[in-house]
């Protein structure tokens, strides 16, 4: 058989990515803004859809806007599948690679399986996952979390955009009915194991100079809103001394969570979005709501970190004279990634090293139910949700062919035994 590293390949990861270099630049921010079922977004769904037909493979979208598109040449039963993808939206302002490798790499392994000759003893399909970022809606990995149902849909149904609309009127939009969104549980069957394919967010392939590693675990991580109240009023007719300012009380809350974040080793806590109401030049706030993420290694400590960051907030916002409410938005639970599945990976992979990762996925969410991985792609800039990440052109073509090895492995002979032990060992 083939080597599936040295088949003939069709289209490469550079030639996929430049396809869409132009959709959704943002000539504000830099970089991409692909907000979910945007314009943009939509564009790449499009794309998406029309290379999986071009590959013969049969795309559906499932009711909670998840792209399942099968590869599946012996008409095998929908079941047990080796499962790959990843999410083509993005954040304000972010990078080309961040969600769109993984898809990019899909697809050129799916060319490598073909070209391979494999007669494979389960299906395979590429998956697309809307709203990862959560940067339209507010919480991240929105469609897994809705396919395993660790999301209220009617909770979902209700969140708002910036501009006020619905995330149902969003769906509906997209031929979905948000009455019909929620876990999942014939395409939860289907799936036997979930690998995902990345850019790497930080400079650990850097530091180690290989250019492709293999997850082993995700930070516990979660999004808080941090409302600060205080009086507004005139720009002009307030003295200084008259002032319940929440904008001011909000610069000390956000070096507060740095501070807090600082003294505990392993924390992260970032305020990335600050909304002043009603937001006027001349007129001070009587509100401004911070968006906390706050991450740690562990569960518990994540918790205490947040409930830290509440008390400083609540104090120095006091010094002001202004109040703050803590809000929970989402939470994910610190994963490590299955072992078994990892060390298949590994063994295909021998030189892959294993990599923790701050940074949420999908694969994460699916963790809980079904066994998942992970491969990275060195970024030579170690930057990511910025319009400096990047990979170089030789390695978006040595990660898929990590990948397609990967998914060769796990299709073939023997590759049916790994599945159904859950998610990872403690
Ligand atoms: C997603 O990229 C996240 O880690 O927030
Ligand atoms: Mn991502
Ligand atoms: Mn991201």
């Amino acid at each position: 058989m083939p080597d599936p590293g040295t088949a003939l390949r069709s289209t490469s990861v550079p030639q996929l990515l430049a396809e869409i270099a132009d959709v959704g630049t943002d000539p504000v921010r830099g970089g991409y803004s692909r907000p979910v079922y945007g314009a943009a977004e939509s564009d790449l769904r499009e794309w998406f859809t029309e290379h999986a037909g071009r590959r013969g493979l049969d795309v559906e979208t499932d009711r909670n806007g998840i792209i399942w598109a099968w590869w599946n040449p012996r008409r095998l039963p929908l079941q047990n599948a080796v499962v790959t993808g990843s999410h083509l939206d993005s954040v304000p302002g972010g990078g080309a690679f961040d969600g769109p490798l993984g898809v990019a790499s899909a697809l050129a392994a799916v060319d490598r399986l073909t070209a391979s000759g494999i007669r494979p003893t389960r299906p395979l399909a590429v998956a697309v996952f809307p709203e990862e970022e959560g940067s339209r809606f507010g919480i991240a990995c929105l469609g897994s979390r809705l396919l395993t149902g660790t999301l209220d849909p009617a909770r979902a149904a209700r969140l708002t955009d910036a501009d006020g609309t619905t995330f149902a009127e969003a769906v509906s939009r997209h031929g979905l009915d948000a009455d019909h969104l929620g876990r999942d549980e014939e395409a939860l069957r289907r799936i036997g194991l979930f690998v995902e394919l990345h850019v790497e967010q930080g400079r650990g392939l850097v530091d180690l100079d290989q250019p492709v590693a293999v997850a082993s675990s995700v930070l516990a991580h979660g999004r808080w809103r941090l409302s600060v109240f205080g009086e507004g009023n005139h720009a002009g007719a307030t003295s200084m001394s008259d002032r319940r300012d929440p904008m001011v009380a909000a610069a000390a809350v956000i070096g507060a969570a740095r501070d807090v974040a600082r003294s505990r080793p392993g924390a992260r806590a970032t305020v990335g979005r600050l909304v002043p109401v009603p937001g006027g030049t001349n007129v001070i706030a009587s509100r401004v709501d911070l968006w906390l993420d706050a991450r740690h290694p562990d569960d518990v400590a994540t918790a205490a970190l947040v409930a830290a960051i509440g008390e400083r907030a609540t104090a120095v916002a006091a010094e002001e004279g202004c109040t703050v409410t803590l809000t929970e938005e989402s939470l994910s639970p610190a994963v490590r990634f299955d072992v078994p599945l990892r060390d298949r990976l590994t063994g295909v992979l021998p030189t892959a090293p294993l990599l923790a990762t701050g940074a949420g996925h999908d694969a994460g969410v699916l963790a809980t139910e079904v066994p998942t991985a992970m491969l990275f792609v060195r970024n030579p800039t170690g930057v990511s949700h910025s319009p400096a990440e990047h990979v170089e052109d030789a390695d978006t073509d040595l990660g898929a062919e990590a990948l397609a090895r990967v998914l060769h492995d796990l299709l073939g002979p023997g590759g049916e035994r790994l599945t159904g032990q859950g998610p990872a060992d403690g």
